[in-house]
């Protein structure tokens, strides 16, 4: 059974345009692989705490020592051992939610998520063959240099050794000028689309 994490960082919850995209992905693409066992993770109610100077004394305590199977790995452990990830944030501020920005830090653990080959270079150590990351925009921002999400997602995919990042978006989400429901119904046919060969 193929095993799909879902990290939900859609602040707004079910009032989230984002997550209502991510939603229709989801029950598309498990209408094709009923196979497909979803996990979702909401980093809203996970409510990890940023990583001040001691929650960061911690990790690295428990790290020196080899206590890997601690807790406060298990989010990287399970981001580790998904097949496919999928991974919905709003854009705010030209990136994403500041909880989402926690969560990514979480998960980044040497010898979990990633490490190092012996000549020092950095590998990537998820199993995940795919990552799709799903947004929505007020404004228009998609392949300028002002999108610092997904530049950050695509780095991120590189040094955890996932081969295929995906985007899907809907964008002028907040203009007035534009018909909201259109822009979404049409990301959402591209989300099927997408389905297809995710
Ligand atoms: C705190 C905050 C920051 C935002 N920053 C931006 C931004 O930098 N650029 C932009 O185009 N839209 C920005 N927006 C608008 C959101 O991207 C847009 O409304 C999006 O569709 C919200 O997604 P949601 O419905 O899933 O919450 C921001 C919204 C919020 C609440």
């Amino acid at each position: 059974m193929e095993n799909l994490l879902f990290v939900n960082a859609c602040v707004r919850g079910e009032r989230s345009r984002t997550l209502k995209l991510a939603r229709h992905f989801l029950t598309r693409y498990q209408a094709l692989h009923p196979d497909t066992a979803v996990t979702e993770v909401d980093v809203c109610a996970q409510r990890l705490p940023p990583q001040y100077p001691e929650v960061l004394d911690e990790r690295d305590a428990l790290w020196n020592a080899g206590k890997l199977d601690q807790p406060m790995f298990a989010p990287a452990r399970q981001f580790a051992g998904a097949d496919k990830i999928v991974m919905a944030a709003p854009f705010w501020d030209l990136s994403f939610p500041a909880a989402l920005k926690i969560y990514l830090e979480r998960i980044s653990v040497t010898d979990i998520t990633f490490g190092y080959d012996a000549d020092g270079n950095s590998i990537g150590l998820c199993r995940a063959s795919k990552l799709l990351y799903i947004t929505t925009r007020g404004g228009y921002y998609a392949n300028t240099p002002l999108d610092v999400a997904t530049v950050h997602i695509q780095g991120l995919g590189v040094m955890y050794g996932i081969p295929e990042v995906q985007f899907l978006d809907a964008e002028g989400l907040d203009d007035v000028r534009n018909d909201k429901q259109a822009l979404l119904a049409a990301a959402m046919e591209r989300a099927d689309a997408l389905a297809e060969v995710f």
